[in-house]
């Protein structure tokens, strides 16, 4: 890749979605439940239907096409190729993302595909606790492979694993063991490790088998500003991001554990069972892509050993509260008062995208793909049968301004997905928060006729490519 400043004539305009917020047939032609099946949020709908992208991927491939799409991110669902996790492949399952990959080259548009999206086959988490154990390593590989040997034909860009982090932050994204002595902050630091090394198994078989493919993590970052020029609060604010970004980037682009995160699990006496063949493999493992997905920044200020420690704020629609995570003696995550928030309270900063970009490739010098970006809303049909989400246009033109800016100061950003191309199953929210280019006629509560109608921003993204391409 080379960055040509503005954006590139090869620059790869995409939009993305996620197998389980999407295809629905939940159970259906063979495929096995996933962890993320029976985690979603029981207040909203479940993940039986969702779209129907299963049985309407023409449909929305043609609506694609018309957007003017250069590339499509989406993801695999390991338990419709290996219902049981391992084991007997489904054919059907192979068949579905075949056809789905012929109908995307067919249309000129490259498709970019993650490998993990939250979705472990519950077979997995049956027989030996998923994540939580050493036999996932071998077993996420053997997905990749199959997928990788089968679609190498078609699909030259992958993503290992979808937000380690927020898996690592978020406790409703993995399931841990009840019966497990250990706490479950000492289980996240083992089923992290498994995930690294599985990701970095991954990464060196495509490096190694197929030397033009570009594979590497999509991982959600967001830039930390410290709460005042208190050096506390600048010291905590460091120490905030090596925990949240900087402990995950070296795992995959150093292979190795950043030395005050070592140093943390040694003093929390954590027992984790990393091997030496772990850690070799992790140093030759070298991603040759990163993904970033960028919604919004955050505000640190320093935390007193004696301040009580808090959870994760979310109320019960999924928003944030005031007081998001408290980390004594480290660091406290506040809201930043210069920023407007979405309805959910995730602060809304474009110029942060130009920080972070900066930032981040200083420091990981790899081509950059931004495999999500964008704001959700409560939306529906109006009298003309669409939605005007100018408010979306407003976000999405801001990040796309800040990530040319960032180009221009010499990052090598070679694509722009935003979330989503079409409205799907929010994770934390279900259908009552939008983030589509197409809206889906279903609410939580009613499937209706999930017809697809184009909103504001559809056309104006439409034309943006367009005249971006021309
Ligand atoms: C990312 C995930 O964390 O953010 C997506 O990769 C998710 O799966 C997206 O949908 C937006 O989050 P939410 O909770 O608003 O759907």
């Amino acid at each position: 890749y080379q960055s040509i400043s503005p954006l590139s004539k090869q620059f790869l305009w995409g939009a993305a979605t996620a197998a389980y917020q999407c295809e629905g047939a939940k159970l259906e032609d063979g495929k096995g439940l996933s962890i993320v099946d029976l985690n979603i949020n029981p207040k909203f709908a479940d993940t039986s239907v969702t779209t129907d992208h299963y049985h309407r991927y023409k449909e929305d491939v043609a609506l694609m096409k018309e957007l003017g799409l250069k590339a499509y991110r989406f993801s695999i669902a390991w338990p419709r190729i290996f219902p049981n996790g391992d084991g007997i492949i489904n054919q059907k399952g192979l068949d579905f993302y075949r056809n789905l990959i012929d109908e995307l080259v067919k249309n000129g548009i490259e498709p970019l595909v993650t490998l993990y999206h939250f979705d472990l086959p519950k077979a997995l988490q049956d027989k030996y606790q998923g994540w939580s154990s050493r036999q996932v390593i071998d077993d996420f590989f053997h997905f990749s492979k199959t997928v990788i040997d089968e679609f190498s034909d078609s699909v030259t860009h992958w993503f290992t694993i979808n937000e380690q982090s927020n898996m690592f932050a978020l406790p409703y994204l993995l399931v841990f063991d009840e019966n497990d002595t250990r706490s479950i902050e000492e289980q996240k630091y083992q089923m992290n490790h498994y995930m690294t090394v599985a990701h970095a198994k991954v990464v060196e078989y495509c490096r190694t088998q197929y030397p033009s493919h570009k594979i590497g993590p999509a991982i959600g970052l967001s830039p930390y500003y410290a709460a005042s020029a208190l050096p506390e609060d600048v010291l905590a604010t460091q120490v905030c991001a090596d925990f949240k970004t900087y402990f995950f980037m070296d795992l995959y682009f150093k292979g190795e554990y950043k030395a005050n995160i070592w140093k943390y699990i040694l003093e929390q006496g954590y027992n984790l069972d990393i091997l030496e063949e772990d850690l070799a493999l992790m140093k030759s493992a070298k991603p040759n892509l990163l993904g970033i997905n960028y919604y919004q920044s955050t505000m640190v200020r320093a935390c007193p050993e004696t301040e009580v420690a808090q959870d994760v704020a979310i109320d019960e629609n999924g928003a944030k509260q005031a007081i998001f995570e408290t980390a004594p003696g480290r660091y406290q995550v506040i809201q930043n008062p210069n920023l407007n928030t979405t309805p959910w309270g995730w602060e809304i900063d474009p110029i942060g995208l130009r920080i972070l970009l900066n930032d981040i490739y200083a420091r990981y010098p790899v081509p950059i793909i931004i495999t999500e970006n964008g704001i959700g809303g409560q939306e529906s049909l109006d009298e003309n049968n669409t939605v005007d989400d100018s408010y979306r246009i407003e976000y999405l033109s801001e990040h796309l301004d800040a990530l040319t800016q960032s180009v221009n100061d010499g990052v090598d950003v070679v694509g722009y997905c935003p979330w989503s191309f079409m409205d799907l199953l929010s994770t934390s929210s279900g259908f009552n928060k939008r983030y589509g280019f197409v809206y889906v006629n279903r609410t939580d509560k009613e499937l209706l006729d999930l017809a697809r109608y184009k909103k504001k921003s559809f056309y104006w993204y439409q034309s943006l490519i367009q005249s971006a391409t021309k």
